[in-house]
């Protein structure tokens, strides 16, 4: 392995500098040295450091054979790139169309210990198995000599068993991972007491069909005195990260739910993990794209050419709202980017008449405000993103259906699609809004992080108009307040 990690190393020496140079590359939130990324892997803190693994393929800015890529930080907003952490080498990872797929980390004895998922061609077509990897340093690791640690049980698809995240318990170890019988989702459960050694546990969870098909890189762990269960579903329409809430019982390995939800209700955000703190937070970060849109315009954006492709979405903390639903908020630390503050106690907007409102240089900044119900008359009320030149993304927030909506068709000339989420308006007087802008992404959370929206967009600097109208009665928003995101050096 080490011959490979050296050689891309080289590469990525080679290639990094055009693309810290790149007009679209982000200015705060994570991005690889160079070539494609998707999911985060392996999250979490390790000897004082937060560590982040990635699906890597430093070699071009599409999907290909895959390696981690790693990255560590102090505060989840400076990261330093390290050498990646797996390559493809044995026959169990080492196939073209396969590689190092997605898995999780955990701490044993000091050692960090990495389950992921080897792709390759066993002699029976493409086959996915769990693998083991450890290192010492939290630098360099090595594939445990016993792999595959796992392999498909009876009756599921070889192509289709995946994506394992570890934890451990009362000193037993467990990982969850991805598994599609008959054509159906299912999330299976294992155990070990040793980390080298796994036994089946139970189907913890599985798909009658209405979930879709194959339940990608799915995440399950304790929240209060409720436990969560989050995946990607393949084949479930626009659903493309929900979770689960619900109780587990480590006797049966039986999870039963209450209430689901989506994650991120935007078109572009898949793959998310989870992890807990040395605060004690459950934290999440999401891969800044999805699979199925991307495939069906068949093109992944402009940013190709500036040869990057991925990023991620802003580090998220979950907690535990009413009626068991999750509540997603910006981790506190971003606050320390915010610059050039801008405070405006109240503003009404009459119908047709926009006002333009000023955050930052308008591309990287975070805006908030709180819609006032009980005095704005409009039906709806229109919050403009990166407009100029004839372009916006607009969001909406719909009070006359409940309902916010981020449509981007006319944002940039490239994407496309209306992304929409159901509002719980329960006369609550006031509705906040929260925006993240970065050079090429939006994150919109609404309703204090109950409703968010990740959208990725590709469009020049000089668009960078912020506006809110109101459709066809006044409008009046409260305590907006615009900040510039200062910029993070690429490292
Ligand atoms: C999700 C996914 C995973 C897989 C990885 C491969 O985006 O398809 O299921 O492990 O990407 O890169």
């Amino acid at each position: 392995m080490k011959a490979a990690i050296d050689r891309a190393q080289k590469y990525i020496d080679e290639h990094a500098p055009k693309v810290r140079e790149a007009s679209m590359r982000q200015r705060y939130h994570f991005m690889g040295p160079c070539g494609w990324i998707n999911d985060p892997n392996g999250l979490i803190y390790y000897k004082g450091q937060y560590h982040l693994f990635y699906q890597f393929n430093p070699y071009s800015a599409f999907w290909s054979q895959m390696y981690w890529g790693h990255a560590v930080s102090e505060d989840m907003l400076h990261w330093k790139q390290l050498p990646p952490a797996l390559a493809p080498s044995e026959s169990y990872d080492a196939h073209p169309q396969g590689g190092c797929f997605s898995g999780s980390a955990i701490e044993k004895d000091g050692r960090l210990y990495l389950v992921y998922t080897g792709a390759a061609n066993l002699g029976k077509g493409l086959e996915q198995t769990q693998n083991i990897a450890v290192s010492s340093d939290g630098i360099h690791f090595e594939k445990y000599e016993g792999n595959p640690v796992v392999t498909a049980p009876e009756g599921v698809a070889i192509d289709s068993f995946r994506d394992p995240k570890v934890w451990e318990h009362n000193g037993r170890y467990y990982f969850v991972c991805a598994a599609q019988r008959e054509g159906r989702a299912q999330a299976l459960l294992y155990r070990s007491d040793d980390l080298l050694h796994w036994e089946f546990f139970n189907v913890l969870l599985e798909s009658r069909g209405e979930w879709g098909y194959m339940w990608e890189c799915p995440d399950f762990f304790q929240l209060g005195d409720k436990w969560v269960f989050l995946c990607s579903p393949m084949g479930a329409g626009e659903r493309t990260t929900v979770y689960f809430v619900g109780d587990f019982d480590y006797g049966t390995g039986k999870f039963t739910y209450t209430s689901t939800g989506e994650v991120d209700w935007g078109l572009d955000l898949y793959a998310p993990q989870t992890f807990l703190d040395h605060q004690g937070r459950r934290l999440m970060f999401g891969w800044a794209n999805e699979w199925e849109w991307m495939r069906y315009w068949k093109d992944w954006g402009p940013t190709f050419r500036e040869g990057w492709c991925g990023s991620f979405s802003l580090p998220r903390e979950i907690s535990l709202g009413e009626d068991d639903m999750l509540i997603f908020s910006p981790i506190a630390e971003l606050n320390q980017l915010r610059e050039t503050p801008t405070l405006v106690n109240s503003m009404k907007i009459d119908p047709g008449r926009a006002r333009s409102v000023k955050a930052g240089d308008g591309v990287a900044f975070e805006l908030s405000f709180s819609l006032d119900l009980e005095a704005s008359e409009s039906s709806s009320v229109l919050l403009s993103l990166r407009k100029g030149a004839g372009r916006e993304l607009t969001c909406i927030f719909d009070l006359e259906h409940a309902e916010v909506r981020i449509d981007r068709n006319n944002a940039d000339g490239w994407g496309k699609g209306v992304s929409s989420s159901p509002l719980s308006l329960r006369g609550e007087p006031l509705l906040d809004v929260r925006v993240y802008s970065d050079q090429s992404s939006v994150e919109l959370f609404v309703g204090n992080g109950t409703n968010v929206h990740s959208m990725n967009v590709f469009a020049p600097s000089t668009q960078n108009g912020i506006e809110i109208a109101a459709r066809d009665g006044i409008a009046i928003v409260q305590d907006v307040r615009g900040y510039g995101m200062k910029s993070i050096p690429a490292a």
